[in-house]
């Protein structure tokens, strides 16, 4: 899946193996891919669970939109084709800090099926896990916290997903939360006993 535009570049094995960096943290390392409307709660849970990992010592790191739209992808926007590169790239960092052995968090919209299952195959099946964050688009839109879904009918916001913007979800997610009728809290629980079930927490 990797398309490369530099030639003569060699692929360098390592000799600390992702295993020994596992042992060493004592759990695996792993993306946890939230996908969902904006104002369905992706941000608000993953911080929840990244808070509630490293209480007890996981290893964790999460990208959202802050560390990542206003750096690594600043030069990016949200046409269909912005997007996809957003998630490519999103999903190639997540796969370097998998790899690093860390529990990595993400919280984009990503909107698209095609690019999340890139994503999944980039990681590798196993350590990626697709978690639906459900909320209606009422929902969404009574929240609206940064006001986005109102000018979006306004027409002030061109291309917002839900509104003139497709929003694909997930045929197989691992998890489904239901953003509708479960608070931050309770979301983020489920998260992690989803993780502690599946043996994620050991090594
Ligand atoms: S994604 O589609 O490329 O995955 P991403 O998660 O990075 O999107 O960014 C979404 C956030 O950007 C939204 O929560 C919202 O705050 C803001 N935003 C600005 N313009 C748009 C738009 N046209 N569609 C969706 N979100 C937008």
């Amino acid at each position: 899946m990797s398309s490369n535009s530099a030639t003569n570049i060699t692929w360098h094995g390592h000799q600390v193996s992702r295993a020994e960096r596992e042992r060493l943290n004592g759990h695996r390392g792993v993306v946890l891919w939230f996908t969902g409307l904006s104002g369905a709660g992706k941000s608000s849970v993953a911080n929840a669970v990244d808070g509630l990992l490293h209480a007890r010592g996981v290893h964790t790191y999460l990208l959202d939109g802050d560390n990542v739209r206003h750096g690594l992808n600043n030069n990016l926007g949200f046409s269909a084709a912005d997007r996809s590169e957003n998630i490519r790239r999103i999903g190639e960092v997540a796969r370097l800090m998998a790899d690093a052995g860390l529990v990595t968090l993400s919280a984009f919209i990503s909107p698209y099926r095609a690019d999340r299952d890139r994503v999944r195959s980039i990681v590798g099946d196993g350590g990626f896990v697709e978690i639906l964050v459900q909320a209606s688009l009422e929902t969404c839109e009574a929240r609206d916290p940064k006001g986005l879904y109102r000018k979006a009918r306004a027409g002030e916001i061109k291309d917002f997903t839900g509104i003139d913007a497709p929003y694909e979800p997930p045929l197989a997610p691992e998890l489904v939360l239901d953003s509708d009728l479960r608070d931050v809290a309770t979301l983020a629980a489920e998260v992690v006993t989803f993780l502690e079930r599946n043996g994620y927490l050991a090594a």
